[in-house]
């Protein structure tokens, strides 16, 4: 069980602090503090951009980068300085590139912006990532020690996971991330459910699964953007978030590497469960950079629910 850092102090906790008290080795802790302070330059660049930057050209004629690119940007830049990353793969980028010496120990991936399509409705959306320590696509061993996500809405806020817990911060004003709740459990069953995909590709078996949850009158939540959509299950301490295989895609849509395998991590952390319907993501093997799945992913009670309907259809 993880252990977390007592309600007493909680209110003074930065990240940094907390990192620290956790145990949580120098250079991983350096390296997230890194990652949460370029959350600062991407909220900064959509706030800039003001829901224009979809690709267009700007006032002037000139070519802008999307959101999506210009967050990869300053996340690659920030990454090549920091010392502690190798190699970097993102959901921007083609192919994994190598941003380090060659002696440095992490290798990071990214979904720099999350829910892009949502910007121009100012829905929230977030950047995703995760810290392994071998290199990506590693055959055959499950290398995460750390994830963490940031999610820009009403408020800025960092939750992120490094083998002791998972923990959400809240950006003030001052500019710090502050402790907002540490070590999140769920509990055994929530209340909520968020369903990707279209209603007319489900397959059977998630039908009678979703059909089981309306009966049992859970409330529907779906924004359409991962982060926000996964984070309230997170916060409300339960309930279940699916994107599942669709009959015309059977892999779903979620992509394993970027968005799914540090979401897994994080609610692990949490005493949560993700699978793709028969096995944990984080026991998937990792093929190729794109690579899609099907997910359920949320408190235990509801993924294992999913996995017998599944199973019987
Ligand atoms: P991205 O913006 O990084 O491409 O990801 C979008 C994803 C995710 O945020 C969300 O869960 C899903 O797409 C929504 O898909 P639908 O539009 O099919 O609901
Ligand atoms: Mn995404
Ligand atoms: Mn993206």
């Amino acid at each position: 069980m993880a252990e977390g850092i007592s309600d007493y102090t909680k209110f003074a906790i930065d990240l940094r602090r907390h990192m620290w008290k956790a145990g949580v080795e120098i250079e991983l802790r350096r390296l997230i503090w890194q990652i949460a302070v370029m959350g600062k330059y991407i909220s900064a660049k959509i706030h800039e951009s003001n829901r224009k930057l979809a690709g267009f050209k700007n006032i002037y004629g000139e070519e802008q980068l999307t959101l999506d690119r210009s967050a990869d940007e300053i996340l690659k830049n920030h990454l090549e300085d920091s010392g502690f990353v190798r190699e970097y793969a993102s959901e921007e980028r083609e192919a994994i590139i190598q941003i380090g010496q060659g002696g440095e120990k992490y290798f990071v991936t990214a979904d720099p912006l999350d829910g892009s399509s949502l910007v121009d409705t100012n829905l929230a959306i977030g950047t995703i990532i995760g810290i392994h320590k071998e290199p990506i696509l590693t055959e055959g061993r499950e290398t995460l020690v750390a994830a963490m996500y940031i999610m820009y809405g009403p408020l800025i806020t960092m939750v992120y996971a490094a083998g002791k817990g998972a923990h959400e911060f809240v950006l003030n004003r001052e500019g710090e991330y502050v402790l907002s709740e540490d070590n999140i459990r769920l509990k055994e069953r929530g209340d909520i459910y968020s369903l990707g995909g279209l209603r007319s590709e489900w397959t059977p078996g998630h039908l009678k699964f979703v059909e089981y949850l309306e009966k049992e009158s859970y409330k529907l939540r779906y924004s359409g953007g991962f982060v926000p959509d996964f984070n309230q299950v997170l916060i409300k301490r339960g309930g279940i978030f699916t994107y599942p295989a669709l009959k015309e895609n059977p892999r779903g849509k979620l992509r394993l590497l970027f968005e799914l395998q540090p979401m897994a991590f994080i609610i692990e952390q949490a005493g949560g469960m993700a699978t793709d319907g028969k096995q944990d993501i984080l026991s998937i093997k990792v093929e190729n950079l794109n690579q899609r799945c099907p997910v359920y992913i949320g408190s235990r009670f509801e993924v294992e629910k999913a996995k017998e309907f599944l199973a019987a259809a």
